[in-house]
C-alpha cells in the first residue's frame, strides 16, 4: 500500500528511529476492548498494547483519576510526601504476598528490574546474577544483560555484574549453579515474550528454595504477568511462592506509564536517603492510576473473569491452526502449526488483533482483564474458519 505523506506512519519513518516492525493499521481512539482506526475498521484487541491495558480503554474509573488527578495536583517528586503515593503504596502492599511491605516507585519494567537488580547486589555484597532462560527483563544495562540472548542487541562492551543462564524448569541445574556467591536470581513466573510458557510449580520452589538456603533474593519479575494477567495479583501468587522483591510495570497504570519495585522490610532496612531515586516514578498521576487500576480490579471482580476466559480460550480455541494453549490467565501463548505471524496476520484481516512472541510458532494473547465472553466466542470462530 503506498502511502500519502501525511499519514503517521510515512511521518514516524521519516522521524523517530526506525526500531520498530510497525503494524498495518492506525489507531484514531480506542473505547472496551475496540480499537477504532482511522480507515474505520474496528479491531478486537487482544494485544492491549503489550500487555498494558488492563482495563481495555476509556474505563470510567481510570479516566476519572487521571483527569481530577491532574486538575488538582499534575507534579510533584519524591521530594515531598503525597497522600495519592502514599495511598499506591498502600494499596500495592495490599494485594502483593504477605512479606512484601515497601514499594520504590519507578516508570517501567526495564528501570524496575534495574531497581531490583542494585537492590540485591547491595543488600548481599555480591556481584553474580542467576537468570533463566528465554526470559526477557527490558533494554537498559542491567535488565538487558539478564536477557536470555541479549547479546544480539545489547550494545555495551561490559555488563554491569556476573550472569549466568540456568535452562528453565531445570530444578537440578537451580540446585547445582545457586550457591553462596549469588546475588540474586531474577525469573519471570511465567514467561511473557518467551510465548506465555507458564514455568512448572517445582522449578519456581526449587529456586525459592536453594535462594532462600543461600542468602540470595529472589526476583520475580512480574512486569507482565503481574496486576492481574494471571488470574490472581502476582503470578507468584498462584505458585504459592513469596520472592524476596516483585518488579512491576505495564498493566499497573492501566496505560499510564510507572512501574514499581516491592520488596520485605528486611530489605528496605537497607536503603536510606540518597540510595535510589527517580525523578518522575510515584508521580501523583501515576499514582491515582495505580489506585484506580487495582481498585477496579477487586470492584468489578476481574481476578474472576480472567479465570473464566482462559477457561473458555482453553475449551474452545484449540482449533484451526492452535494445537495447544501454554501459559496463564490472560496471558496465553497458543501453540500454532505454523508460523504465528501468519495467523496473526489471518486474524488480523478478521479485525482480530493479537500478539506474537519470541517463539516463531506461538501467538501470544495479552488481552484486556475485561475481556468478554462473546470476544472469545469470536477468536474461536476466527481460528476454526483459518484454512488447515
Ligand atoms: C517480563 C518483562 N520484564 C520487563 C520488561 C520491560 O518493560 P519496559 O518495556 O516497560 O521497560 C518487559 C517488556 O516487555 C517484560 O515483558
Amino acid at each position: 500500500m503506498m502511502l500519502t505523506a501525511s499519514d503517521p506512519r510515512s511521518r514516524e519513518a521519516a522521524t523517530t528511529l526506525p526500531v520498530y516492525a510497525q503494524l498495518p493499521f492506525v489507531p484514531q481512539s480506542a473505547t472496551g476492548c475496540n480499537i477504532l482506526t482511522e480507515d474505520k475498521r474496528r479491531i478486537l484487541d487482544l494485544y492491549g498494547g503489550h500487555a498494558v491495558a488492563a482495563l481495555g480503554y476509556g474505563h470510567p474509573r481510570l479516566e476519572r483519576a487521571i483527569s481530577e488527578q491532574s486538575k488538582t495536583l499534575l507534579f510533584q517528586s519524591n521530594a515531598v510526601a503525597l497522600d495519592i503515593r502514599a495511598s499506591a503504596a498502600e494499596k500495592l502492599i495490599e494485594v502483593a504476598p504477605d512479606n512484601l511491605r515497601r514499594v520504590f516507585f519507578v516508570n517501567s519494567g526495564a528501570e524496575a528490574n534495574e531497581n531490583a537488580l542494585r537492590m540485591a547486589c547491595v543488600a548481599t555484597g555480591r556481584s553474580k546474577v542467576l537468570a533463566v532462560s528465554h526470559g526477557f527483563h527490558g533494554r537498559t544495562a542491567a535488565a538487558a544483560a539478564v536477557t536470555w540472548n541479549s547479546d544480539k542487541w545489547y550494545g555495551f562492551a561490559n555488563k554491569p555484574f556476573d550472569v549466568e543462564f540456568i535452562e528453565r524448569d531445570d530444578c537440578a541445574a537451580a540446585i547445582e549453579k545457586i550457591g553462596d556467591d549469588i546475588a540474586a536470581v531474577i525469573v519471570e513466573p511465567v514467561q511473557g515474550v518467551a510465548g506465555a510458557y507458564d514455568l512448572s510449580r517445582q522449578f519456581l520452589a526449587a529456586l525459592r528454595k536453594q535462594t532462600t538456603t543461600h542468602g540470595a533474593m529472589l526476583i520475580a519479575d512480574e512486569v507482565q504477568s503481574g496486576i492481574g494477567r494471571c488470574g490472581h495479583f502476582f503470578a507468584v501468587q498462584a505458585y504459592g511462592i513469596e520472592p524476596d522483591i516483585i518488579s512491576s510495570a505495564k498493566a499497573l497504570g492501566g496505560g499510564f506509564p510507572c512501574g514499581a519495585v516491592l520488596c520485605t522490610e528486611a530489605l528496605a532496612t537497607k536503603f536510606g536517603p540518597g540510595d535510589l531515586g527517580s525523578t518522575f516514578g510515584g508521580g501523583p498521576i501515576a499514582a491515582a492510576a495505580i489506585v484506580a487500576v487495582l481498585e477496579t480490579i477487586e470492584n468489578e471482580d476481574l481476578l474472576a473473569n480472567v479465570r473464566a476466559r482462559e477457561a473458555q480460550i482453553r475449551n474452545s480455541c484449540v482449533t484451526g491452526p492452535v494445537g495447544k494453549i501454554q501459559g496463564m490467565g490472560l496471558l496465553l501463548g497458543l501453540v500454532c502449526n505454523r508460523p504465528a505471524l501468519a495467523v496473526r496476520d489471518a486474524l488480523l484481516e478478521q479485525d482480530i488483533l493479537t500478539g506474537t512472541s519470541a517463539d516463531p510458532n506461538i501467538l501470544r494473547i495479552l488481552a484486556p482483564l475485561v475481556l468478554k465472553e462473546e470476544h472469545v466466542d469470536r477468536l474461536a470462530k476466527a481460528l476454526a474458519s483459518i484454512p488447515n
